[in-house]
């Protein structure tokens, strides 16, 4: 499973690059005003930076929702850098720039992904990842994993090549359950990914590990 991290922060892309797990990178317009980063210049160079430090797909959304505006945003967008993956709301003219784009060798990310009909959709439409959005449907009191395994189900049944990019990932355990039903690629804030890290086990295990090592240390000095 890949780990991609979702944000437009230097620092915390930088900083999951350098624990060394990091696959790739997810963005949509709200992260990118979290950033302070407004204007379509701007904007556009602060893709490249985050592409040049990420070899992986970097996802980059439009913000058109009509075909053409669609396709139009898409080209440029995939003119910054080779490994810009272009983010489609999952609308009717979505659908539509999708299997365009596909048909052109430009890699898309179909987002606001709800329902297995809709990633199905996606995927017919040649959508190389399919966004589903687990925490928000947790949000409403609906199974926010139960829709990744019915979608690789259905992916898997159907051969579909289209990955599975399991999106608004709250936290460690989404991770994991996202793991064991199949999902491709996790995207994920910082604190999820760092969350797997942490086990009071794994903490109390170390002390008394170094706890026994300077006590060996200390008796064999007072020995000699
Ligand atoms: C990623 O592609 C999505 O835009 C993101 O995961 C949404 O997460 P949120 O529901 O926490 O905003």
């Amino acid at each position: 499973m890949k780990f991609f991290i979702d944000t437009a922060k230097i620092e915390h892309i930088q900083e999951a690059k350098d624990l060394g797990i990091l696959d790739g990178v997810t963005t949509n317009p709200s992260l990118m005003a979290k950033e302070g980063i407004t204007g379509r210049q701007n904007i556009y160079r602060h893709y490249r930076k985050i592409c040049d430090l990420v070899s992986g797909d970097v996802s980059a959304e439009v913000i058109s929702t009509d075909y053409k505006g669609m396709l139009k945003e898409a080209r440029a967008l995939s003119e910054i850098a080779e490994n810009i993956v272009v983010k489609i709301p999952m609308i009717r003219d979505g659908v539509r720039a999708i299997s365009t784009l596909t048909g052109m060798g430009i890699k898309t990310n179909c987002t606001l992904v709800f329902s297995a009909g809709q990633a199905l959709l996606a995927a017919k439409a040649g959508a190389t990842y399919v966004s589903p959005f687990i925490g928000r449907i947790d949000d409403t009191s609906w199974d926010g994993m139960q829709l990744i395994s019915d979608i690789f189900d259905i992916f898997s049944l159907q051969a579909f090549e289209t990955e599975i990019l399991a999106a608004s990932i709250r936290n460690g355990l989404h991770i994991v359950e996202a793991a064991k039903v199949g999902a491709d690629v996790v995207t994920c804030p910082l604190d999820a990914i760092l969350s797997l890290l942490k086990h009071p086990l794994t903490d109390s295990g170390l002390q008394k590990f170094l706890e026994d090592h300077q006590k060996a240390q200390t008796d064999a000095l007072s020995r000699s």
